[in-house]
Order: C-alpha cells, then structure tokens, then sequence
C-alpha cells in the first residue's frame, strides 16, 4: 500500500480485496497486535461520534495508544503550519488520522509526514466510510460485479468516494440529485475515464432507485455548510428516501446511510429502522476495515521500531 490512504484512489482492486480479507481475519483474530507500544495521533477540525469512537477502539485493540488532538487545541493551519505540525507528530508517533475541512491541507500534512496518513473525511472525500460500505454489501451477500447503488441526495464527500471507488470495483453507480448539487467534477471525469462502471447523474431518483441493489443517502447539509440549510432543505425536498422509492428497488435491496441521520428528513423513520436497513453494520464495519487499513500501514512502514 501507498504510505498515506487519502482516497480509494490510494487503492489497487486487489489491495481493495487485501483489506477486506484482512478485516475479516481481524474481526475473528484479536490476538495481533500490530500497535504494540506506538501512538496515533487523531486530528479532528470537525465533529465525529463513529469516525473518532471506532479509530480510537481499533488502536486500542491493535495494541497501540491513540492521542485525540482537538483543532482548538492545536490551531492546526492557524497556531502551526500543517508541515511542522506533520514533522512533530512524525516524531513521537507512528501514524496520524486526520478529519480536517480542506483536502490540501490534508495532502499537506501527508507530504511533510514520515510516518503514514489516514483522512477521516475531508470536504472532498470520506474513503475509510465507502470502504466500510463496500465491505458491508460484501457481508450481506451483494458484492458482484454490476451491483446496482443508487445514492439520493447530495453530490457530496460521500459520493466523491463512491466515484473513487467505481473507477477500481465494476459497478453501476447512479447519484439523483437537484441540479447544482453534483459531484467533484475531476473526480466524476476520473471515474467515468477508468471505465471499470456505469456511472450515471440522474434528476430523477425514482428512475435512479429502480432495481436497484443498494439505496444508499446522507444528509443533505453537510459539516461546513450549516449556513446553507435552509436552502438546501427546499432543493433537496423530493430527494426523500422513503418508502415509495424503496419499492422501486430490489425486494432485497440494502438501505445504507453513512449517519448522522436526519430522521424523516432525507429518509423516513421506516425505512431507517426497517428489515432493509444495515446502518449499523456499516458503522461497526468502520472498526473492522479501519483496523485492517491501520495493520497494513503499519506493518509495511513502522514495523520495525
Ligand atoms: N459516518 C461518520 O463518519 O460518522 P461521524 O461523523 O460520526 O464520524
Ligand atoms: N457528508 C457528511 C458525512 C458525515 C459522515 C458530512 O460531511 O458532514
């Protein structure tokens, strides 16, 4: 693997497929201790309940120790440079989890870090969250060549990723959203110039939920946009996932959401809580794929102290 896991694009498809190998001997095995007597620090410039929880238990059982480093605390940017906060951290640590606002400064603190980088979501993309997704539809049965996902709402964070991933996994992604709402435009182009998918924008999410494997939304107001939300409430008003839209799909079909969910707001209190859905399992996935990612860096680039 690459030193830093900044995207999926940091990914071959066979080391997407390593990593879900390794998670499963992990979520079995928890006698590997890979972090034995080394620390990760934990940047977080915005909130975070499952992204800080499960990084912080998988160092845990990995046998390492994990520094959660807040921004007030650091001012990373404002009080330190994003290099020399990377050079300082590369001396006490053995790996560094970050969830920042900007993806330069990200790329940034990569570049002048000795010691690997993991992003724990950016205003750009969320790979450890689609990792853990794909994982989950792995679990349940569903990961097969021309799986059907169809993501509601917003062309966020969150839909970057599951572009990233498309141009690595062969799959038939649609995004519905309002127009003005797409998706990273380089990255959409990146993905549809790999090949691998079929890849579609779509206005329409009755059209976008048809026979689909996987319905899958986030919030329609993301950290950082808080002053648009209003605005964003009206666009998004037909972009519900409810029961209506569910019975387009597949009888089977998976309902995902990276949470936090806004109940019966982008999705209906039913079809959250209903048989189809698998929330919580992507979230504990988070732990199991997370560890997989961190023993991976670790024992390629600081095993040896
Ligand atoms: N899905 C996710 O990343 O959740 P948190 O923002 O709570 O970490
Ligand atoms: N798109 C959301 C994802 C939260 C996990 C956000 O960035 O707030």
């Amino acid at each position: 693997m690459k030193k830093d896991f900044l995207s999926i694009l940091d990914l071959t498809p066979n080391e997407l497929d390593e990593l879900f190998v390794l998670a499963d001997t992990l979520r079995k095995d928890t006698r590997r201790h890979p972090l034995e007597g080394k620390t990760a620090a934990l940047i977080f410039q915005k909130p975070s309940l499952r992204t800080r929880v499960s990084f912080e238990v998988g160092i845990y059982q990995l046998g390492g120790h994990p520094i959660f480093l807040s921004q007030e605390g650091i001012g990373l940017g404002q009080r330190e440079s994003a290099s020399d906060v990377a050079k300082l951290l590369s001396r006490y640590n053995h790996l560094i989890v970050a969830r920042l606002f900007d993806h330069q400064l990200l790329l940034d603190l990569a570049s002048y870090s000795d010691i690997p980088v993991i992003n724990a979501l950016t205003d750009l993309n969320h790979p450890c969250q689609i990792l853990a997704d794909m994982y989950t539809i792995r679990q349940h049965g569903k990961l097969r060549k021309g799986v059907k996902v169809a993501f509601i709402g917003d062309g966020n964070n969150v839909v970057n990723s599951w572009l990233e991933v498309a141009a690595l996994y062969p799959m038939h992604f649609v995004l519905a959203a309002p127009k003005g709402y797409d998706p990273d435009k380089d990255i959409l182009h990146r993905a549809q110039r790999a090949g691998a998918s079929t890849i579609e924008i779509q206005r329409d999410p009755a059209v976008a939920a048809e026979n689909a494997d996987v319905i899958y939304t986030d919030v329609w107001t993301s950290m950082g946009q808080e002053v648009e939300a209003a605005k964003r409430k009206k666009a998004f008003k037909n972009y519900q996932v409810n029961e209506h839209l569910l019975a387009l799909a597949k009888q089977d079909c998976l309902v995902m959401h990276c949470m936090p969910a806004h109940r019966e707001e982008e999705i209906t209190v039913g079809v959250l809580d209903g048989k189809q859905s698998v929330i919580f399992d992507q979230a504990e996935n988070r732990l199991h794929i997370q560890k997989a990612i961190m023993t991976k860096l670790i024992e390629q680039y600081a095993g040896k102290d």
